[in-house]
């Protein structure tokens, strides 16, 4: 078996793979890592077969869905999953084949309605559903503290004490545990007694994961988050440094249309010489009237760099072919003593 344990925050990946065919699965990738997690495939010779959610993910940004695009491979998710993007739903006692290895699936609902547990050789990748000295909350869409005592004393502590326990969680840098070392030392599974557990997960009062919402709507619609659409942004357009815009400023290059893209009261508030106004919400709409010609070099510049860099992608796709966006934004510019107008576009 060919195996990576990939960390991202407190979020683990995994791949494995078989050594002898050079299939593999990666299971749980976040969206962060994907350059990662393929460079990792490519060292160790592997191609990933599928990409596995062990459930829908309230804390994280899953990568299955592009990496499934990416890859031509299918995402794979228990048949409750109420994403209606999975292209293989599985359920309790099947098999995923990779190469030699087989990837046995264990409906273990609880932490959500759709988390499964995956038993593979000697390791088991158990999800949110048994964490290391933890489990998984139950407090969040679809988590149910008696389905997680169920799924917990009559099914996951039952298998093999041997097993080594890879969670999709560990803050702590533990990597990995065993059945046997969770039964023995992990306090949440000290009371064994159904009602004495429910009621203490029932009474943990955990604060929200951040981004909960962002992470729920994209891991059930497949849609991007902002990030993504930043970075998908950034990836089409140069950028111009602050340093490099001062000096052409300050040179009162006239071959340089410098475009700020904010709100009327910030552009009044301060801003670049010479910059000319034109808010995000009606670049479309006003540009063939402001913008006649599409071979200027225009430069967008917003706030904190992230509305401009939108800015700038949309003008490259309207034609503007040389438009660049502010490296940074005028919160920068500012901090950084450069110097701003006040008052109405001249
Ligand atoms: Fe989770």
């Amino acid at each position: 078996m060919i195996f990576e344990q990939i960390a991202s925050g407190g979020c683990q990946s995994y791949l494995i793979g078989c050594a002898d065919t050079c299939a593999a699965a990666l299971i749980d990738p976040e969206v962060s890592q994907i350059d990662r997690y393929l460079a990792l495939a490519a060292r160790d010779g592997l191609r990933i077969h599928y990409v596995i959610d062990t459930h829908t993910h309230a804390d994280h940004f899953s990568a299955t869905r592009q990496l499934a695009r990416q890859l031509d491979v299918p995402t794979v998710m228990h048949r409750a999953s109420p994403a209606p993007i999975v292209d293989m739903r599985v359920d309790d006692g099947e098999l995923l084949v990779v190469g030699k290895l087989r990837l046995q699936v264990m409906h273990t609902p609880g932490h959500t309605r759709d988390s499964m547990c995956l038993v593979a050789d000697d390791r088991v990748f158990t999800g949110d559903t048994l964490l290391i000295g933890a489990t998984g909350r139950t407090d969040l869409p679809s988590g149910d503290a008696e389905a997680l005592y169920d799924s917990l004393f009559n099914h996951v502590l039952r298998l093999d004490p041997l097993l080594k326990v890879f969670p999709a969680h560990d803050y702590k840098g533990r990597g990995h545990s065993t059945i046997a070392q969770e039964l023995a030392d992990n306090p949440r599974l000290a009371r064994q007694d159904r009602a004495a557990f429910v009621e203490m997960m029932n009474s943990l009062n955990l604060t929200m994961p951040t981004h909960i919402t962002e992470a729920l709507r994209t891991n059930m619609s497949g849609g991007k988050t902002v990030a993504q659409m930043l970075s998908e942004a950034a990836a089409t357009v140069p950028f111009m440094s602050l340093q490099e815009l001062l000096s052409r400023v300050q040179a009162a290059d006239k071959d340089l249309i410098v475009l700020d893209v904010r709100e009327r009261d910030a552009y009044e508030a301060g801003h670049i010489a010479g910059a000319r106004l034109l808010p995000r919400g009606q670049l479309e709409l006003r540009v063939n009237q402001d913008l006649p010609d599409p071979t200027r070099r225009i430069l967008t510049c917003c706030e904190f760099g992230r509305i401009s860099t939108l800015a700038a992608s949309t003008l490259r796709v309207m034609g503007f072919q040389r438009a660049v966006a502010l490296d940074g934004g005028m919160k920068a510019w500012r901090e950084a003593g450069y110097p701003v107008t006040v008052g109405r576009e001249p």
